[in-house]
Protein backbone atom coordinates (compact mmCIF):
# COMPACT_ATOMS: atom_id res chain seq x y z
CA UNK A 1 0.00 0.00 0.00
CA UNK A 2 1.35 3.20 -1.26
CA UNK A 3 0.30 6.28 0.50
CA UNK A 4 0.78 9.99 -0.99
CA UNK A 5 -0.86 12.67 1.01
CA UNK A 6 0.70 14.96 -2.12
CA UNK A 7 -0.92 17.81 -2.97
CA UNK A 8 -2.98 17.78 0.46
CA UNK A 9 -3.23 20.31 2.92
CA UNK A 10 -3.16 19.32 6.45
CA UNK A 11 -3.67 21.12 10.23
CA UNK A 12 -2.62 19.77 13.33
CA UNK A 13 -3.94 21.57 16.24
CA UNK A 14 -0.93 21.28 19.50
CA UNK A 15 1.81 20.10 16.83
CA UNK A 16 4.63 21.70 19.10
CA UNK A 17 4.88 18.48 20.83
CA UNK A 18 3.78 14.58 21.67
CA UNK A 19 0.89 13.23 19.58
CA UNK A 20 0.53 16.63 17.60
CA UNK A 21 4.34 17.15 16.43
CA UNK A 22 4.80 13.17 15.34
CA UNK A 23 1.58 13.19 13.64
CA UNK A 24 2.79 16.55 11.55
CA UNK A 25 5.71 14.85 10.79
CA UNK A 26 4.42 11.92 9.63
CA UNK A 27 1.99 14.06 7.43
CA UNK A 28 5.04 16.11 5.63
CA UNK A 29 6.86 12.81 5.28
CA UNK A 30 3.85 11.25 3.13
CA UNK A 31 3.46 14.34 1.29
CA UNK A 32 1.38 16.76 2.60
CA UNK A 33 1.83 20.52 3.20
CA UNK A 34 1.41 21.04 6.90
CA UNK A 35 0.21 23.68 9.65
CA UNK A 36 1.54 23.28 13.05
CA UNK A 37 -0.63 25.10 15.25
CA UNK A 38 0.53 26.08 19.16
CA UNK A 39 -0.78 28.04 21.64
CA UNK A 40 2.00 29.13 23.88
CA UNK A 41 5.08 27.28 22.73
CA UNK A 42 6.10 29.04 19.45
CA UNK A 43 9.86 28.18 20.12
CA UNK A 44 9.42 23.94 19.30
CA UNK A 45 6.35 24.69 16.38
CA UNK A 46 8.75 26.93 14.70
CA UNK A 47 11.86 24.96 14.91
CA UNK A 48 9.56 21.82 14.15
CA UNK A 49 8.36 23.81 11.13
CA UNK A 50 11.86 24.62 10.33
CA UNK A 51 13.22 21.13 10.16
CA UNK A 52 10.13 19.67 7.86
CA UNK A 53 11.50 22.68 5.39
CA UNK A 54 14.72 21.55 5.93
CA UNK A 55 14.34 18.07 4.97
CA UNK A 56 12.51 19.11 1.26
CA UNK A 57 8.83 19.41 2.98
CA UNK A 58 6.53 22.56 3.55
CA UNK A 59 5.38 23.79 6.91
CA UNK A 60 4.40 26.79 8.60
CA UNK A 61 3.98 27.38 12.35
CA UNK A 62 1.10 29.67 13.41
CA UNK A 63 -0.13 30.58 16.97
CA UNK A 64 -3.81 30.46 18.06
CA UNK A 65 -5.65 29.23 21.48
CA UNK A 66 -8.68 26.64 19.96
CA UNK A 67 -10.44 27.30 22.81
CA UNK A 68 -11.05 31.29 21.25
CA UNK A 69 -13.19 31.51 18.33
CA UNK A 70 -11.77 34.29 16.90
CA UNK A 71 -8.40 32.87 17.36
CA UNK A 72 -9.50 30.19 15.50
CA UNK A 73 -11.43 31.97 12.76
CA UNK A 74 -8.26 34.08 12.24
CA UNK A 75 -5.93 30.77 12.22
CA UNK A 76 -8.01 28.90 9.16
CA UNK A 77 -8.53 32.76 7.59
CA UNK A 78 -3.99 32.06 7.45
CA UNK A 79 -4.11 29.12 6.19
CA UNK A 80 -6.41 29.62 3.13
CA UNK A 81 -3.76 32.68 2.56
CA UNK A 82 -0.97 31.13 2.99
CA UNK A 83 -2.07 27.75 0.87
CA UNK A 84 -5.45 28.40 -0.97
CA UNK A 85 -6.80 24.86 0.60
CA UNK A 86 -7.20 23.01 3.65
CA UNK A 87 -7.73 19.26 3.11
CA UNK A 88 -7.27 17.11 6.47
CA UNK A 89 -7.98 18.37 9.99
CA UNK A 90 -6.42 17.01 13.24
CA UNK A 91 -7.84 18.19 15.91
CA UNK A 92 -5.45 17.16 18.34
CA UNK A 93 -4.83 20.41 21.27
CA UNK A 94 -5.63 18.86 24.51
CA UNK A 95 -4.31 19.15 27.99
CA UNK A 96 -5.58 17.89 31.51
CA UNK A 97 -5.80 19.71 34.53
CA UNK A 98 -6.14 16.57 37.29
CA UNK A 99 -7.80 17.26 40.54
CA UNK A 100 -10.23 14.96 43.11
CA UNK A 101 -13.46 15.84 42.22
CA UNK A 102 -14.14 18.11 45.31
CA UNK A 103 -10.99 19.64 44.70
CA UNK A 104 -11.41 20.70 40.89
CA UNK A 105 -11.97 24.32 40.58
CA UNK A 106 -14.53 25.57 37.38
CA UNK A 107 -10.98 26.97 35.92
CA UNK A 108 -9.81 23.52 35.84
CA UNK A 109 -12.76 22.12 34.22
CA UNK A 110 -13.47 25.22 32.02
CA UNK A 111 -10.10 25.14 30.55
CA UNK A 112 -10.04 21.32 30.12
CA UNK A 113 -13.74 21.48 28.46
CA UNK A 114 -12.58 24.47 26.48
CA UNK A 115 -9.26 23.04 25.09
CA UNK A 116 -10.51 19.39 24.53
CA UNK A 117 -13.89 19.65 23.27
CA UNK A 118 -15.01 23.21 22.16
CA UNK A 119 -11.38 23.40 20.61
CA UNK A 120 -12.71 20.56 18.10
CA UNK A 121 -15.86 22.04 17.80
CA UNK A 122 -14.70 25.02 16.54
CA UNK A 123 -11.59 23.76 14.55
CA UNK A 124 -14.45 21.04 13.00
CA UNK A 125 -16.72 23.93 11.95
CA UNK A 126 -14.28 26.23 10.29
CA UNK A 127 -12.62 23.01 8.47
CA UNK A 128 -16.25 21.89 7.52
CA UNK A 129 -16.87 25.63 5.81
CA UNK A 130 -13.63 24.87 3.79
CA UNK A 131 -14.56 21.39 2.99
CA UNK A 132 -18.12 22.44 1.68
CA UNK A 133 -16.83 25.29 -0.86
CA UNK A 134 -14.13 23.05 -2.18
CA UNK A 135 -15.82 19.60 -2.84
CA UNK A 136 -13.85 17.09 -3.92
CA UNK A 137 -10.78 18.17 -5.48
CA UNK A 138 -10.11 15.82 -8.02
CA UNK A 139 -7.15 13.37 -8.38
CA UNK A 140 -6.31 14.82 -5.35
CA UNK A 141 -8.27 12.57 -2.85
CA UNK A 142 -11.59 11.17 -3.06
CA UNK A 143 -12.66 13.39 -0.26
CA UNK A 144 -13.68 16.45 -0.25
CA UNK A 145 -11.78 16.74 3.55
CA UNK A 146 -10.95 14.59 6.35
CA UNK A 147 -11.34 15.13 10.35
CA UNK A 148 -9.28 13.26 12.83
CA UNK A 149 -10.14 13.68 16.34
CA UNK A 150 -7.97 12.96 18.83
CA UNK A 151 -9.73 11.37 21.66
CA UNK A 152 -8.49 8.94 24.41
CA UNK A 153 -9.23 5.47 25.71
CA UNK A 154 -10.57 7.81 28.37
CA UNK A 155 -13.60 8.25 25.80
CA UNK A 156 -14.34 4.56 27.31
CA UNK A 157 -12.29 4.60 30.20
CA UNK A 158 -13.84 6.42 33.43
CA UNK A 159 -11.04 8.08 35.06
CA UNK A 160 -11.25 9.00 38.72
CA UNK A 161 -9.12 12.25 39.73
CA UNK A 162 -9.51 13.10 36.07
CA UNK A 163 -13.30 13.70 35.71
CA UNK A 164 -12.66 17.02 33.42
CA UNK A 165 -10.50 14.82 30.98
CA UNK A 166 -12.80 12.22 30.70
CA UNK A 167 -15.53 13.86 30.21
CA UNK A 168 -14.39 15.87 27.40
CA UNK A 169 -12.90 12.89 25.64
CA UNK A 170 -16.67 11.37 26.18
CA UNK A 171 -17.85 14.20 24.61
CA UNK A 172 -15.10 14.12 21.41
CA UNK A 173 -16.28 10.69 20.52
CA UNK A 174 -20.17 12.15 20.55
CA UNK A 175 -18.71 15.23 18.72
CA UNK A 176 -17.08 13.05 15.86
CA UNK A 177 -20.19 10.19 15.43
CA UNK A 178 -22.51 13.11 15.49
CA UNK A 179 -20.56 15.63 13.20
CA UNK A 180 -19.89 11.75 10.57
CA UNK A 181 -23.44 11.50 10.53
CA UNK A 182 -24.42 14.90 9.59
CA UNK A 183 -21.40 15.67 7.05
CA UNK A 184 -20.90 12.72 5.20
CA UNK A 185 -23.39 13.02 2.51
CA UNK A 186 -20.82 16.00 1.82
CA UNK A 187 -17.96 13.25 1.19
CA UNK A 188 -16.44 14.53 4.38
CA UNK A 189 -14.61 11.85 6.11
CA UNK A 190 -14.79 12.00 10.02
CA UNK A 191 -13.10 9.77 12.12
CA UNK A 192 -11.65 9.36 15.41
CA UNK A 193 -7.87 8.14 17.39
CA UNK A 194 -7.97 6.78 20.83
CA UNK A 195 -4.68 6.51 22.37
CA UNK A 196 -3.91 4.71 25.47
CA UNK A 197 -1.03 5.54 27.29
CA UNK A 198 1.39 7.41 24.75
CA UNK A 199 5.16 8.41 25.89
CA UNK A 200 4.76 12.17 25.68
CA UNK A 201 4.95 14.80 28.94
CA UNK A 202 1.23 14.98 29.54
CA UNK A 203 2.00 11.54 31.25
CA UNK A 204 5.97 11.77 31.86
CA UNK A 205 5.22 10.76 35.18
CA UNK A 206 3.64 7.49 34.82
CA UNK A 207 5.74 6.38 31.93
CA UNK A 208 9.33 5.70 33.84
CA UNK A 209 10.71 4.23 36.91
CA UNK A 210 8.53 2.49 39.12
CA UNK A 211 5.11 4.00 37.86
CA UNK A 212 6.24 2.32 34.69
CA UNK A 213 5.64 -1.14 35.67
CA UNK A 214 2.51 -0.68 37.78
CA UNK A 215 1.10 1.51 34.34
CA UNK A 216 2.35 -1.71 32.72
CA UNK A 217 0.04 -3.87 34.35
CA UNK A 218 -2.93 -1.96 32.55
CA UNK A 219 -1.34 -2.78 28.98
CA UNK A 220 -1.62 -6.47 27.92
CA UNK A 221 0.61 -5.64 25.01
CA UNK A 222 3.67 -5.00 27.44
CA UNK A 223 4.90 -1.43 26.39
CA UNK A 224 3.73 2.59 26.57
CA UNK A 225 3.03 3.68 22.97
CA UNK A 226 5.55 5.84 21.14
CA UNK A 227 3.89 9.24 18.94
CA UNK A 228 4.40 7.67 15.86
CA UNK A 229 2.21 4.42 16.85
CA UNK A 230 -0.17 7.05 16.59
CA UNK A 231 1.20 9.46 13.77
CA UNK A 232 1.40 6.40 11.40
CA UNK A 233 -2.66 5.68 12.38
CA UNK A 234 -3.27 9.56 11.50
CA UNK A 235 -1.72 9.44 8.17
CA UNK A 236 -3.86 6.35 7.12
CA UNK A 237 -7.02 8.11 8.20
CA UNK A 238 -6.01 10.62 6.92
CA UNK A 239 -5.18 9.01 2.91
CA UNK A 240 -7.30 7.39 0.99
CA UNK A 241 -6.12 3.92 1.72
CA UNK A 242 -9.14 4.37 4.63
CA UNK A 243 -11.27 5.68 2.41
CA UNK A 244 -14.28 3.88 3.24
CA UNK A 245 -13.93 4.52 7.36
CA UNK A 246 -16.28 7.13 8.53
CA UNK A 247 -17.24 7.59 12.40
CA UNK A 248 -15.23 5.21 13.54
CA UNK A 249 -12.66 5.42 16.38
CA UNK A 250 -9.50 3.44 16.05
CA UNK A 251 -8.16 2.32 19.57
CA UNK A 252 -3.85 2.77 19.61
CA UNK A 253 -3.28 1.69 23.25
CA UNK A 254 -1.92 -1.57 23.34
CA UNK A 255 -5.19 -3.35 24.85
CA UNK A 256 -5.42 -0.91 27.45
CA UNK A 257 -9.38 -0.53 26.55
CA UNK A 258 -9.80 -4.60 27.10
CA UNK A 259 -10.38 -4.23 30.63
CA UNK A 260 -6.83 -6.30 31.51
CA UNK A 261 -7.67 -6.72 34.88
CA UNK A 262 -9.70 -9.73 34.46
CA UNK A 263 -7.22 -11.35 33.15
CA UNK A 264 -6.68 -13.00 36.50
CA UNK A 265 -10.48 -14.16 35.48
CA UNK A 266 -11.91 -11.00 37.59
C1 LIG B 1 -3.87 10.65 28.92
C2 LIG B 1 -2.58 10.09 29.51
C3 LIG B 1 -2.81 8.68 30.02
C4 LIG B 1 -3.50 7.83 28.98
C5 LIG B 1 -3.88 6.45 29.53
C6 LIG B 1 -4.37 9.69 27.88
O1 LIG B 1 -5.50 10.18 27.25
O2 LIG B 1 -3.63 11.94 28.37
O3 LIG B 1 -2.14 10.93 30.56
O4 LIG B 1 -1.56 8.11 30.35
O5 LIG B 1 -4.66 8.46 28.51
O6 LIG B 1 -4.49 6.52 30.78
Amino acid sequence: MQISLAHQVALVTGASSGLGAASARALAAAGASVVINYNSQAAPAKALADEINASGGKAVALGADVSKEADVERLFAQILDAFGYLDILVANSGLQRDAAVVDMTLEQWNTVIGVNLTGQFLCARSALKIFNRQGVREGVSCAAGKIIHMSSVHQLIPWAGHVNYATSKGGVEMLMRSLAQEVSEQKVRVNGIAPGAIRTAINRDVTQGAAEKQLLKLIPYGRVGDPEDVANAVVWLASDASDYVVGSTLFIDGGMSLYPEFRGNG
